[in-house]
């Protein structure tokens, strides 16, 4: 099988599991594994910030955040596709009390303007707005890539209306090596960012949070109370560490690969935007087949794909899809498409 449905699907390396199987391990809930300690403090400096806390998913890293930067019954703004708020099942209202309040699906094309006249101030018996919320790369957006300026200008206008501002970069990697922004200049535009290990990166569990030493104390109290607290997590943070030495930069080989399935599909008119790092977005709209009927004849020859929606489905390039699994799916999809 080639398996495009997502970049969470790859399996550990043999390089990765050996340093799982000798990583020096300690109960984490007593903040005694040394390897999880490693792994939290090179993030932390890899973004700029003091402190970072190990968290065993993308999503409760992104909950344990939000509820560092919004208290219950305030308000946070993000896309109306965000991760946050698509995919993560209520949880900002669930455990957080938060109230959210979405911009209409844009990607990465967000417009700091918009935001701005979205908040709401404390004081007039309306939520008052605690933290904006962007998604670099966005998932649902396509793999877009928020530009360095749009995000400077969104910090302004966090600045100004004194909210803060949070950043869902389970794929901040894939922006750094798309447009060569050090991964530290992201760091210093947000308040706290979650960042997983576990998506191109190819570890088998793991995200952080990121942001200052008091934020990440009071975070390691909500990842308790959430059930998040591991013990001798060490060895799933080794294969972090691994990923971080091993897997930055190659991510630029699932660009190009992806760049090139988009390249053969283009011609049928079925690119919903341009690529630009490791998802390629389908629109069906104008296509014979519908998502699924195109996923169903695609697994029918090997080729898997995620169906988003009833004309809308995506394909992501990863580590474990090499230039023969493109070269596969490239004339499994021309031949569906053709047909
Ligand atoms: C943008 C984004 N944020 C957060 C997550 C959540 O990660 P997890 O599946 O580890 O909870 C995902 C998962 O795909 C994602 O794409």
């Amino acid at each position: 099988m080639v398996d495009l449905r997502s970049d969470t699907v790859t399996r550990p390396t043999a390089g990765m599991r050996e340093a799982m199987a000798t990583a020096e391990v300690g109960d984490d809930v007593y903040g005694e594994d040394p390897t999880v300690n490693a792994l939290e403090a090179e993030v932390a400096a890899l973004f700029g910030h003091e402190a970072a806390l190990f968290a065993p998913s993308g999503s409760m890293a992104n909950q344990i955040a939000l509820q560092l930067v919004v208290p219950p019954a305030n308000e946070l703004l993000c896309d109306a596709d965000a991760h946050v708020v698509t995919y993560e099942i209520g949880a900002a209202a669930a455990y957080g009390g938060i109230s959210s309040r979405t911009w209409p699906a844009v990607g990465a094309d967000l417009d700091p303007d918009v935001v701005a006249a979205m908040i709401r101030p404390d004081g007039y018996f309306a939520v008052p707005t605690r933290a904006i919320a962007v998604e670099q790369t966005h998932n649902r957006g396509g793999g877009g890539v928020i530009p360095l300026d749009t995000l400077r200008q969104l910090r302004r206008v966090a600045d100004d209306a004194g909210v803060a501002l949070h950043c869902d970069g389970a794929r901040i990697w894939h922006a750094h090596v798309a447009d060569g922004v050090p991964l530290a200049e992201y760091g210093a535009l947000f308040d706290t960012l979650s960042v997983c290990l576990s998506k191109g990166l190819g570890a088998p569990v793991g995200s952080l949070v990121v942001g200052s030493a008091e934020k990440i104390e009071r975070a390691r109290w909500i990842r308790k109370r959430m059930g998040g607290g591991m013990r001798q997590a060490g060895i799933l943070a080794a294969a972090g560490r691994y990923a971080l030495a091993q897997h930055i930069d190659r991510l630029a080989e699932d660009h190009a690969r992806a760049a090139r399935l988009a390249e053969a599909i283009a011609p049928f008119g079925v690119l919903a935007s341009p690529v630009r790092t490791n998802v390629v977005p389908l629109d069906l709209t104008k296509a014979p087949q519908d998502a699924h009927a195109l996923a169903a004849a695609a697994r029918a020859e090997g080729v898997l794909v995620s169906v988003l929606g009833p004309r809308t489905a995506r394909l992501v390039t990863h580590m474990d899809v090499d230039d023969a699994g493109i070269d596969r799916a490239v004339t499994t999809l021309t031949g569906i498409l053709r047909a």
